[in-house]
């Protein structure tokens, strides 16, 4: 029994100097703990360590303000490349002899393989500029007879290419190019003058006429 007093007398005078230290009077050392898991029956249990209070119990307070706004992330991968833009503004074409010709007939290149922008007309063998600007052309005529003359022909009344195909025993080809600066509601076309039958050309690509914008102006 002596040694009980003794050590309550103990406890008490702890106590007693623990107050004076901090100099307010403390209520006492509680722990509450709180468990994530309601209890089976839905009361508050006596834990170990303390009360334990289900947090689904309690109706909690509405919820705080929003954080500030997070730092940036780093910049994305670049993307995929984008394909140019090739119809906009493109003028092309590119087209080839599926019947003959001879005298003074202008070439109808009816097989179009290429008509970008649709400036070329197969029906009468005609490029019509739509945009003022600088073009390229350029033509190869194979003939059969003995020979031909091709010139290609601004405005019907022009003569801005000439190419002659003379070989009498073979198979020869005028060609020729140009670069012409052509305003709207120019036309170029390749013309015969006086010359035999160009090859008939139903399946090959021999006799063709292709012409493209190369600068707007
Ligand atoms: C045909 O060519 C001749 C020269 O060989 C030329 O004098 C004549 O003007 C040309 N005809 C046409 C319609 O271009």
């Amino acid at each position: 029994m002596a040694r009980v007093a003794i050590f309550l007398a103990v406890v008490a005078f702890t106590f007693l100097c623990f107050e004076e230290v901090n100099g307010v009077t403390q209520p006492g050392s509680c722990r509450l703990v709180c468990d994530p898991f309601q209890s089976q029956s839905g009361t508050h249990d006596l834990g170990a360590n303390g009360v334990v209070i289900p947090l689904g119990a309690s109706g909690g307070g509405p919820p705080g303000p929003a954080g500030p706004p997070g730092k940036a992330g780093p910049p994305g991968l670049p993307g995929p490349k984008g394909e140019p833009s090739i119809t906009r503004g493109a003028v092309a074409f590119y087209a080839a002899l599926k019947n003959d010709f001879s005298k003074e007939d202008v070439l109808k290149f009816s097989n179009v393989v290429t008509n970008l922008g649709g400036r070329y007309d197969s029906s009468t063998g005609t490029f019509t500029c739509q945009s003022a600007g600088v073009y390229h052309f350029s033509y190869n005529i194979v003939k059969t007879g003995v020979s031909l003359r091709a010139d290609l022909v601004l405005n019907d009344n022009k003569i801005v290419a000439s190419a002659v195909a003379v070989d009498a025993l073979h198979t020869d080809t005028a060609s020729n190019s140009a670069v012409l600066q052509l305003r709207a509601g120019d036309r170029v076309y390749v013309r015969l003058n006086k010359s035999d039958s160009t090859l008939k050309d139903t399946h090959n690509l021999f006799s063709t006429f292709s012409g493209h914008l190369l600068y707007e102006l």
